[in-house]
């Protein structure tokens, strides 16, 4: 990964607009017992042709008021056009080479060590969740960062639903692997498929999110539809996107980019600010839309919510 400075077509910080939603339409639906048959009558006016049909009635879900921000919001014209998904490209502009993901049908398997194997589709799995709106801060191991809104459901709801069985010590996800469809994995220095993966305590901490949606809509492409990980106290490449797989293990799994750089990206990648990466400082970073250098925060501002996780682990390389 690189250091990208600014480029023209980025957006001053004063064109962040935030999109507050206040309602659930979801169970608006559900209240008035039309369920899947209106959405499927196209509420959203059908405009998401390959989205998924169920999912493009879901938006904008309620905001869930817990998680605050201390800083505006990033313009959406912004996040969704500066984005890492190597799967399209090494250029943080892949928004328009990332259309040729197709995101319908997506099948989803939950394997492992769990009482309850199965594989759904992304379809199915909405129908079993609740969503909610959450604004999280966003930092990238590169220095740059977002606050975004995003759309999802706990991931921990994800985790009971396969029950794990007491040898499950590890999530372990996985994208998918398709390079006709994403030409970024015809590039065969990388170990693809991407993989991440979180310890079971990680994943079922509140903190950990699963991502359908962002700005009060479903997932664009190119920030990992219909599925992605949003995990804020670590860099942001531990935010797997377009996810298919989620096995249960009790090996630890090697990521993407720890099998990519070994030196330079571990298993936890805890944000730190005192804690350089080999060849920059973490020490602060670049507001996404705004020319300021602000303080990067321990676990990106989430300690209160995770730092218990890591006591007892001193001495394992957290924060890289
Ligand atoms: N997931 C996959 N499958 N492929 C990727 O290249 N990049 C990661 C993470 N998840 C990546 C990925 C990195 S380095 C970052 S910073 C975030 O996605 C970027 O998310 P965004 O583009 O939505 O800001």
């Amino acid at each position: 990964m690189l250091i990208r400075h600014r480029r023209s077509w980025e957006l001053p910080e004063s064109a962040a607009t935030e999109e507050s939603v206040f309602w659930n339409r979801r169970r608006v639906l559900q209240a008035a017992g039309m369920g899947g048959v209106l959405l499927a009558g196209g509420w959203s006016g059908g405009a998401l042709a390959q989205e998924s049909i169920l999912g493009s009635g879901l938006y904008p879900a309620e905001r869930n008021p817990a998680y605050t921000l201390d800083r505006p919001l990033t313009a959406e014209a912004l996040a969704t056009t500066y984005n890492n998904f190597f799967e399209f490209g090494s250029q943080k502009n892949i928004h328009k080479r990332a259309q040729d993901l197709v995101v319908s049908p997506w099948d989803i398997q939950i394997t492992g060590d769990v009482e309850i194997p199965q594989t759904l589709s992304f379809d199915d799995l909405l129908k079993r969740v609740d969503l909610e709106e959450r604004l999280y801060r966003h930092r990238c191991v590169e220095t740059w960062s977002m606050a975004v809104p995003w759309t999802g459901f706990p991931l921990k709801a994800l985790v009971d639903m396969a029950a794990p069985l007491s040898g499950a010590k590890y999530l372990r996800m996985e994208t998918f692997h398709d390079p006709e469809m994403a030409v970024g994995q015809k590039a065969g220095w990388y170990p693809w498929p991407y993989v991440e993966g979180l310890t079971i305590e990680e994943a079922t901490n509140e903190m950990a999110f699963l991502v359908t949606g962002v700005y009060g809509k479903p997932l664009p492409k190119q920030m990992g539809a219909p599925l992605r990980l949003a995990v804020p106290w670590k860099y942001g490449f531990k935010s797997i996107k377009s996810i298919v797989k989620f096995e249960f293990t009790s090996q630890r799994p090697r990521s993407f980019w720890q099998a990519t750089g070994p030196r330079e990206y571990g298993f936890w990648a805890n944000v730190n600010p005192a804690v350089p990466h080999r060849r920059w400082s973490q020490a602060t970073e670049k507001l996404l839309g705004s020319d300021e250098r602000i303080p990067t925060l321990l676990y990106n501002g989430y300690a209160e919510q995770v730092a218990h996780l890591y006591k007892g682990l001193e001495k394992e390389p957290l924060y890289m």
